[in-house]
């Protein structure tokens, strides 16, 4: 039997959500590109984040270069830190990354293990090149930025860039000056990363260009409470502790945002609150709560910023948990290090005082989630395979038939379509094939309602509503279509009741 994620990639390439980056040429890995249905779809999740950070949240949105001076890279730390621990086979040459290679050969993390503990590591657990067999040579470090030159010559090193929030560090003055000093304030970015993977072999999961959404939220390390903390207190969480995976063992930790806090489980309010607030955001995709876990990131693990990080991971069948964002604690790691390297006093003046902002900072990949959702979307039910797909985020949102291509039926449903399109519907046309294999090519992308015009439609101006998810049909005024569509669309009404149901 396929797997899951086999015919979940052979849907998405042969429908158009997504499939690799310059196949005519033979491809090259860590690269994927988003096809007509993707594109919707991605731009549904980024805008869904907006509406939980920009609108929710109330944070300001900025847009900066990618490409990034030097200078930048290096008071942020990631020249000398954005490192991968490396190793290759002595005979075939072939490149690995240390812990890909740990976590697939022996299940194990061994993120932030000196580079002698990596080869002992190796060593025991007789790891060999995964292409040829080969022994494994000696580990080293490679720094996964892509490094370019700004303007003709070499004068002046630029790197494409690793995080989405050195930018928003660098424009600090400014937006503390939006937000008129007032603490805490958050800002995001959201676009494109790049990170040089040693050899990327998990497709969609492991990218080298891929889409990011973070949000950087400023606050007084003397204040280190979330103003809305009180609706996210009761949120559950299931958290895999540092301790525990130090200690080799699986459990997890279940409590509530506040507990996590009172405990001392997740060091504020902040951190907290982000963990409940990604939890909502998966949960919204249509990640099934079962399906995700908080993993604290061990001492060794955590990225040089960071004093404290909690990766958001999801479940998925091919790649066990896969990590989709990261809750980092960045302290006053980064305004400090620009304040020093850029000679600028990057305080501010709040509540009276001198203050030198702490960061928490939710970190997302859109690429990710957006795997995870189609995986977890799928629904192979004996023949009929579909993505039950969140209303909101189906690429189409309705598909517009006729029944027959005769008697004026698919002038109508053309008619019906251009309508509905006027109004803002993502709406597709289909009029090839048996009506029954419409439904189905309409369901394996997600669609999750299809309007056919029939011989009743052009003598009472009424169609058919059929449900992805129940194939139950209900039939409706066009007059109301619009509305109807609208009220189910967006759940404000229950399919079952908004027509005359059809009788099978
Ligand atoms: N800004 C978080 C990261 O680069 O992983």
């Amino acid at each position: 039997m396929k797997q899951k994620h086999e015919e979940v990639m052979e849907l998405a390439r042969r429908r158009g959500f997504i499939w690799p980056s310059f196949e005519i040429y033979g491809g090259v890995s860590g690269f994927y590109d988003f096809g007509p249905l993707g594109a919707i779809m991605k731009n549904k999740i980024i805008q869904k984040w907006r509406e939980f950070y920009v609108v929710g949240e109330g944070f300001f949105e900025i847009d900066s270069p990618t490409i990034t001076p030097e200078e930048v890279l290096r008071a942020s730390g990631h020249v000398d830190h954005f490192v991968d621990a490396m190793v290759e086979c002595q005979k075939c040459g072939e490149a690995f990354k240390v812990t890909d290679l740990a976590r697939e050969q022996t299940g194990k993390y061994i993120e932030g293990a000196p580079k002698e503990e990596m080869e002992e590591f190796i060593k025991k657990n007789k790891m060999r090149c995964l292409e040829c067999g080969g022994e494994l040579g000696k580990v080293f470090d490679f720094n996964a930025m892509f490094r370019t030159a700004i303007g003709p010559g070499n004068k002046r090193v630029g790197y494409l860039r690793p995080e989405t929030a050195q930018g928003i560090f660098i424009d600090f003055k400014r937006l503390q000056r939006h937000a008129r000093g007032k603490l805490p304030f958050g800002v995001v970015q959201i676009g494109k990363g790049y990170r040089n993977e040693i050899s990327p072999r998990q497709g969609i999961i492991r990218l080298r260009e891929f889409t990011m959404a973070e949000a950087e939220v400023f606050f007084d390390p003397e204040d280190q409470h979330h103003p809305k903390f009180s609706e996210m207190a009761g949120e559950q969480l299931r958290l895999w502790l540092a301790k525990d995976q130090e200690k080799d063992d699986k459990k997890l930790t279940e409590v509530i945002v506040e507990q996590a806090v009172k405990r001392g489980l997740v060091c504020n309010e902040l951190m907290a609150y982000y963990l409940g607030f990604t939890k909502r955001f998966l949960l919204e995709l249509g990640i099934p709560g079962a399906a995700i876990r908080f993993r604290e990131q061990t001492s060794g693990q955590r990225a040089h910023y960071s004093k404290e990080t909690w990766d958001a991971e999801v479940l998925t069948e091919r790649f066990g948990w896969v990590e989709i964002a990261g809750i980092a604690y960045r302290t006053d790691y980064d305004l400090s290090r620009h304040a020093k390297f850029s000679k600028e006093d990057l305080t501010i003046f709040s509540g009276g005082k001198k203050v030198l902002c702490h960061v928490v900072e939710p970190s997302y990949g859109i690429d990710r989630p957006f795997y995870c959702t189609l995986e977890h979307s799928y629904v192979p039910e004996g023949k009929r395979k579909y993505l039950r797909l969140k209303k909101w985020l189906a690429p189409i949102t309705v598909g517009v038939f006729p029944l027959l291509n005769r008697d004026g039926m698919p002038e109508k449903a053309l008619d019906v379509h251009k309508s509905l399109r006027s109004k803002g519907f993502m709406t597709e046309y289909d009029d090839a094939g048996s009506i029954g294999r419409r439904y189905a090519r309409a369901d394996e992308i997600g669609t999750p309602y299809c309007v056919t015009v029939d011989h009743q439609t052009l003598e009472d101006g009424t169609v058919t509503i059929r449900n992805r998810d129940t194939a139950a049909q209900v039939r409706v005024t066009l007059a109301e279509l619009p509305r109807i569509l609208h009220s189910v669309i967006c759940e404000e009404a229950q399919f079952e009741s908004v027509g005359k149901p059809v009788k099978e």
